[in-house]
């Protein structure tokens, strides 16, 4: 479906996706958790690393919004889950709803998530919760068998230029373990255009170590957000 949307985006969002979303999205297995430590990059107030860690996996979450206190953290996110389904309200029509029922579903799902996750914050700030910005990240080099990048990197294409997205892929590729795997999603931007410079990027990031693949999910929202990007070292 190549239809434009006009969903009005100043700035980076900070959303609170939850596990199983993330996990659809990623169409992840039990497998691919389990290998090792798992980094969540613009991780925002997603639930995700709560739930794997309460799982008994080994996850960490990094977002440059991790230098808020708890306070301001919730009256943040609350305020950015208002302007969102403000938003969301008036492209509705425009979206795929195979997954979500609807928006009140999808904000129930919210909600319930950033409640999780303020929780884990509460205790975990500063542990679990790390504050970095791509695209530097503190971490050594081949530090984590999976690396997730939900909802930042080529969404915010317009806002972001093809310089900072080597770079960002360059780092999180460092912290990656060799035989590790790398998942980015999705690959459009807010007017559910593909991200143009793609085969661009990945000619200039390209080594002998590193394939790259595109997956179909089977999660649907964005019409067009199809695929995930693999990066395989
Ligand atoms: C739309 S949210 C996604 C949150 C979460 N991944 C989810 O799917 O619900 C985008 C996140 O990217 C973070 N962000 C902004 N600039 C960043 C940067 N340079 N490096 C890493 N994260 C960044 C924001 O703080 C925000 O929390």
């Amino acid at each position: 479906m190549n239809k434009t949307i006009y969903y009005e985006q100043k700035g980076v969002a900070m959303t609170c996706r939850s596990f199983k979303e993330y996990q659809d999205m990623f169409m992840l297995d039990e497998h691919l958790l389990k290998t090792g430590k798992v980094l969540d990059v613009a991780s925002g107030a997603s639930s995700f690393i709560s739930e794997l860690n309460k799982n008994g996996y080994k996850g960490i979450a990094v977002d440059p919004l991790y230098h808020l206190s708890v306070d301001e953290m919730v009256q943040f996110g609350e305020k950015e889950m208002l302007i969102a389904n403000e938003k969301l309200e008036t492209i509705k029509d425009s979206l795929a709803w195979d997954y979500y029922r609807n928006l009140t579903q999808h904000k129930e799902i919210r909600n319930q998530s950033f409640q999780q996750f303020i929780e884990s914050y509460t205790l975990e700030r500063g542990k679990t919760y790390i504050s970095a910005a791509l695209p530097n990240l503190p971490f050594a080099d081949d530090s984590f068998s999976l690396i997730l990048c939900n909802h930042f990197l080529f969404l915010y294409q317009n806002q972001f230029d093809l310089e900072f997205h080597k770079q960002a892929l360059k780092e999180m590729i460092r912290v990656l373990k060799k035989g590790g795997t790398m998942r980015i999603y999705p690959l459009v931007g807010f007017k559910n255009e593909l991200y143009p410079h793609l085969d661009t990027l990945l000619k200039e990031i390209k080594t002998n170590n590193i394939h790259f693949e595109l997956h179909n999910t089977n999660f649907r929202f964005l019409p067009n957000a199809t695929h995930f990007l693999q990066i395989n070292k």
